[in-house]
């Protein structure tokens, strides 16, 4: 079965096509990271304009690899997201599902993050428990069986991409921030420094504190200690945060499968620390850095479910900018 699937939830067009829920036969991902790159962030209005221009395009490369005919099903993000981005996406999944008489399938953005996993390791059975840390969440939830999900822990307040974003425009680093701390990292001294670890009781995280901590000591340090060092340690323990809470949410839940995903697990420190907890007995998963990020690719894998399930979505379906892990975007 080929599901074509489409992701616009944010600031990634992206078009793909998925074999069986596990075969990349096609995964395009257009970043529109340059357009975003000048206001410091995602400029919503900017990012749905940039959908409509380019989504056509991309649809039309795919169906040079596949046939509509070839076609089983259409898997689209109905959410979370950009309200304008996830219209973008849904519009067109709605009328390739008309015109093509195929059935529509919804994906929720964050739950299809662990898909991106389940392509690169087909044998990977449930449960287990995920950590999904990108630029707009941070959530801890448990994967019972596809289509059973609960949620553990999520931040307070800044997500973790959010705050290495956030931390890298107080070092004066580039946009998107979590790239330009890890390169810098490799060269510094992870343990220089030691920032706070808020909300340390729970499943919860915090990252704000420890952004400001990092902003208020650069303020107060510029020019008399290594910036290498300090994004180092501001690194290690944003790293150090995510795998606490991780390695608890395991032990509460009785689980040592652990699965992460999302634009932070890219960074290369988190990489080196998650095959040290192997070493110590934990099952680790977490996708190649490419699809660590948002892509259609998962979003097709978590179609396919949906239409083994026979979730089929109707065509009077809308988005859900507020969509939660858990969540049935079907019933509500
Ligand atoms: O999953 P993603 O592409 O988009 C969503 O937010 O949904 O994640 C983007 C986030 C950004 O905040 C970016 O700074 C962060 O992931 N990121 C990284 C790295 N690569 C991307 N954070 C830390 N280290 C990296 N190597
Ligand atoms: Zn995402």
């Amino acid at each position: 079965m080929i599901i074509l699937g489409i992701e616009t939830s944010c600031d990634e067009t992206s078009v793909a096509l998925v074999a069986d829920g596990r075969r990349i036969l096609k995964n395009i991902v257009l970043s529109q990271v340059k357009y975003h790159a000048p206001y410091g962030g995602v400029v919503p209005e900017l990012a749905s304009r940039k959908h409509l221009e380019k989504i056509l395009y991309l649809i039309d490369d795919a169906l040079s690899t596949c046939p509509p005919d070839r076609i089983d099903g259409i898997a689209v993000t109905v959410g979370p997201g950009l309200m304008g981005s996830l219209l973008v996406g849904l519009m067109f999944a709605k009328t390739l599902s008309w015109v093509w008489k195929k059935p529509l399938l919804g994906a929720n953005h964050l739950e299809a993050h662990v898909y991106a996993v389940f392509l690169e390791h087909p044998y990977l059975s449930p449960p287990f428990v995920c950590l999904l840390a990108s630029g707009g969440h941070t959530e801890l939830f448990l994967f019972k069986e596809h289509g059973s999900f609960e949620l553990l822990g999520s931040t307070r307040d800044d997500a973790a991409g959010e705050a290495f974003d956030k931390v890298a425009r107080v070092l004066g680093l580039p946009y998107p921030g979590g790239p330009a701390i890890d390169e810098l990292s490799n060269k510094g001294d992870p343990y220089a420094f030691e920032f706070p670890y808020p909300l340390e009781e729970g499943l919860d995280f915090s990252f704000s504190g420890i952004k400001t901590a990092v902003k208020l000591f650069w303020e107060e340090k510029k020019g008399k200690v290594k910036i290498e060092d300090v994004a180092a340690s501001f690194q290690r323990k944003v790293v150090e945060v995510l795998l606490d809470k991780l390695t608890k949410a395991a032990s509460l839940k009785g689980v040592n499968k652990l699965v992460l995903s999302g634009g932070v697990v890219a960074n290369s420190f988190l990489r080196r620390k998650l095959e040290e907890l192997k070493e110590k007995g934990f099952e680790v998963f977490y996708p190649s850095p490419p699809l660590c990020t948002d892509n259609a690719a998962m979003v097709a894998a978590y179609g396919y479910h949906e239409l083994l399930r026979g979730r089929i979505a109707p065509l009077t379906i809308t988005v859900k900018p507020d969509l939660e892990i858990g969540e049935d975007f079907l019933s509500s």
